[in-house]
């Protein structure tokens, strides 16, 4: 059985999803998740479903790599096989990437190449994209660009604000991300391609 620790900054509607799907047969479970804002919606949802939840708050620390080597310290305890950014919004250092290399895997609202980074729904509206959607990918040194394990792709409508493709992108995530992550747990690696 994999170990699972879910790192979030916010709501946490992907760790919800990921969570959900952690039961019977599925060959992982979660054992901690950790947000590095305090008070965050997602640690209350955690503890609903009787997860240990902890808080590093990066503004306690002098530097990202203090910021880094608390997470680290957090997650250790756990001794996590999978690590799972879900809407967790701290860009990670080449020595935390390479601390937890190929168990970091990340959720990101874009079709991957296309619009890493933030503001993505907006990038794709300007660009007068017909489609955008979600990516997960393993975690790299590299922003937004680590092998991609898994898109799925919604229409753009008309009149769509980048509200509006967000609601949508972020119930394809809700789809994605826990398929992905089964199909890790399990061994599979090669990318899932949902419509
Ligand atoms: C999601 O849309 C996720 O893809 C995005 O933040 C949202 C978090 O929602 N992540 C990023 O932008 C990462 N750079 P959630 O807290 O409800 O899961």
């Amino acid at each position: 059985m994999s170990r699972v620790a879910i790192l979030i900054s916010g709501g946490g509607s992907n760790m919800e999803a990921l969570v959900r799907d952690m039961t019977g047969d599925h060959p992982a479970r979660p054992v901690l998740v950790v947000s590095n804002v305090p008070g965050a919606g997602g640690l209350a949802r955690a503890a609903a479903r009787g997860i240990p939840a902890a808080t590093v708050d990066h503004r306690a620390f002098p530097s990202r790599e203090a910021f880094e080597a608390a997470l680290s310290a957090e997650l250790d305890r756990a001794a996590p096989d999978l690590i799972c950014l879900a809407g967790f919004m701290r860009v990670l250092t080449p020595g935390f990437v390479t601390r937890w290399a190929g168990k970091i895997l990340n959720i990101h609202p874009s079709l991957l190449p296309k619009y890493p980074g933030l503001h993505t729904h907006a990038r794709a509206l300007e660009a007068g994209d017909a489609e955008a959607g979600c990516t997960v990918h393993e975690v790299t040194a590299d922003l937004d660009a680590g092998p991609i394990l898994g898109q799925a792709r919604v229409p753009v409508l008309p009149g769509d604000t980048p509200e509006a493709l967000a609601a949508r992108v972020l119930v394809a995530e809700h789809r994605l991300y826990p398929a992905v992550l089964r199909r890790v747990a399990d061994g599979d690696r090669t990318p899932l391609l949902l419509p």
